[in-house]
């Protein structure tokens, strides 16, 4: 039978028990993690945000809750009332913090009863992501997750407390409005009033928090939802959140100054770490050149070592044409793992293709020569070779010859997936960089035209505002990312704040003046009202809180993520919906 709570109240929760406790009567209330029935004993042991505490019902001394007792089942919700007790010599437990004492009970209520539950509740698990989504109610029970909340909730705080000291105003922007540029796909919601319209949900801020400049506003931030209909990956969800933050009136470095202590004391207040500042910068011709990425990890080395001078003039043909023709050759060496099999080494040929390289060479290093497909035409220059990538015996060297852009892009994505599978990964260490001086557009060769690199509201640099007419590619923007352990956390710059550069920026990148005023005329507009100059950053809080809980997806960091196909297991969203409501929306589907 099920009760109210029946005039009662929770003094306590129940991982708050301690001995200084001992000899209090108190009342918790929770789920039943787990009980042992022995008898004349039971013994629950119950379960709140605060944690666990085992508490005891003896048949001798009240009959009546111990009969009660017996028909509690996992998950059960009850609330107990009686005396904390020091646990029998021998019998505590050091892993629980409330491991030296328990509680007598002298009353039970069954609050409620449950169903037997589809995975236990552990930290743990074992169960398929599918079923622990479907049941995220109960998943979310799971204290491993509830602590990741915790964590959440501590750095939103942090957030909020240094910004609001730091004089910023926290505004709401609309979510119902039309597309921001920040190059995913919009997520649309027709309009029913204006019928064949449609409001976008927005990518980011953007435009607004630039809006809020003009305004006046000075110094705006907002913990917001994105919106983004890309394809998904561990670090990507469609809705996910931004510590989204704008300024006027200050430079590059005086901004990021404040950025920078905001992350500290995130890191501070969550972690106790104190975080040296100014945190090192990188440049991104650097980042590329030396990691092959634009995120490069440092918490390791294995840095990536051009060796195209030592093949241009070679016999082996494949990298001498490379390098004759633009192409560089750059070697990865990956200490301690020139063990590597035939199958391994395959699959790193196999991995380098799929990456769009035309090939990979390895060469295992002995005590007495190497072990390469191309060792014939290495010998020549083995010794010089070997010492610039400073390569000893027993370690692998991996060489790719190619466009920069592919080596990168092979070699960056070796070094990561090689440093994780040999252990070269320090855990529990965090690395925080900038990476700076972005170029401001890339050519995309298939549309044969200029993209931003951020977005089209990024200011150049303003001595290579010349740059934009006469040679674009080397244009650098006033641009930077945030990168915590490989992974990019944060990005922003300072914007274009005059009506002029924006037009020659939207002019470069093809945006024609009819088209630049139909999608952001209003921007335009007020720009030619006195726009300050301006500059902000968003980090995404998802992926910042993940790697503070020492989790891998972000989908353990937010309370109802969506699958990698977009969907919810839970709720069954995104779903068919009725005739009469599509009509209604001036809505047909086709198949
Ligand atoms: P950007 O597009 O770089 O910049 O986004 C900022 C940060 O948001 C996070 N992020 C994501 N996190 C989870 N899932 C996603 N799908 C996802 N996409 C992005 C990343 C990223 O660094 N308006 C600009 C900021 C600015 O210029 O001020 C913007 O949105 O951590």
């Amino acid at each position: 039978m099920t009760e109210g709570l029946g005039g009662w109240k929770r003094t306590h929760g129940c991982g708050e028990l301690r001995a200084s406790h001992v000899g209090e009567t108190v009342t918790v209330m929770g789920w039943a993690n787990r009980r042992r029935d022995q008898g004349g004993l039971i013994f629950i042991d119950l379960r709140d945000r605060s944690g666990l505490v085992q508490c005891v019902l003896d048949r001798a001394s009240s009959a009546a809750a111990h009969a009660r007792a017996e028909s509690v089942r996992s998950e059960f919700v009850l609330a107990l009332a009686g005396e904390v007790a020091r646990r029998p010599g021998g019998t505590e437990n050091p892993k629980l913090p409330t491991g030296e004492i328990e509680v007598h009970v002298r009353d039970l209520k069954v609050l409620n009863e449950a169903r037997p539950v589809p995975f236990p509740i552990e930290d743990e698990t074992a169960v398929d992501e599918l079923v622990r989504l479907q049941y995220r109610y109960l998943d979310l029970r799971r204290p491993a997750l509830q602590r990741n909340f915790v964590l959440r909730d501590e750095v939103c705080r942090a957030v909020r407390d240094y910004l609001h000291e730091q004089r910023f105003l926290e505004v709401e922007t609309p979510f119902l409005t039309r597309s921001t540029p920040e190059g995913a796909r919009d997520f649309l919601v027709p309009s029913r009033l204006n019928p064949g319209t449609f409001y976008a949900l927005p990518q980011s801020p953007q435009l607004f928090k630039q809006l809020l400049m003009v305004a006046g506003f000075e110094r705006y931030f907002q913990i917001v939802r994105c919106f983004r209909d890309e394809d998904l990956r561990k670090d990507r969800q469609p809705e996910f959140t931004q510590i989204d933050v704008e300024t006027s009136f200050l430079d590059r470095d005086d901004f990021l100054s404040i950025m920078e202590g905001m992350v500290a004391e995130i890191f501070r207040r969550v972690r106790g770490i104190e975080i040296t500042r100014p945190f090192p910068r990188m440049t991104y011709g650097d980042a590329m050149h030396r990691y092959g990425s634009d995120k490069p990890d440092l918490r390791f080395g294995l840095e990536l070592v051009d060796v195209s001078d030592l093949f241009r003039t070679g016999e082996f043909q494949a990298f001498a044409q490379v390098v004759q023709s633009g192409g560089v050759v750059k070697a990865l060496t990956i200490p301690g793992a020139g063990g590597a099999s035939r199958k391994e080494a395959d699959d790193l040929v196999a991995t380098a293709k799929a990456l769009g390289a035309k090939g990979l060479v390895w060469m295992k290093v002995g005590a007495d020569g190497i072990q390469s497909p191309i060792s014939r035409f290495v010998e020549p220059v083995r010794e010089a070779l070997l010492g610039r990538a400073g390569a000893r015996a027993g370690d692998l060297v991996l060489l790719v010859g190619d466009a920069p852009a592919i080596v990168a892009a092979v070699l960056g994505r070796l070094r990561l997936d090689l440093a994780q599978r040999h252990g070269l990964v320090p855990a529990d260490r965090f690395s925080l960089h900038w990476v700076v001086d972005f170029p401001l557009v890339e050519w995309n060769a298939e549309e044969r035209r200029w993209d931003s690199m951020h977005h089209p509201f990024t200011a150049p640099r303003d001595e290579d505002l010349p740059l934009l007419a006469s040679d674009p590619g080397r244009a650098q923007a006033k641009a930077y990312d945030l990168v915590l352990n490989g992974q990019e956390i944060g990005g922003g710059s300072i914007r274009i704040h005059q009506q002029s550069v924006q037009q020659r920026v939207f002019e470069l990148l093809g945006i024609g003046k009819d088209e630049a005023r139909a999608k952001f005329g209003f921007l335009l507009d007020a720009l030619e009202f006195g726009a300050p100059p301006m500059g902000g950053i968003a980090f995404g809080l998802d992926r910042l809180v993940a790697v503070l809980a020492g989790e891998e997806s972000i989908r353990e960091v937010i309370a109802f993520p969506k699958t990698q196909k977009g969907s919810d297991p839970m709720t069954e969203a995104p779903a068919p919906v009725s005739p009469a409501q599509l009509r209604e929306l001036h809505i047909g589907v086709v198949d």
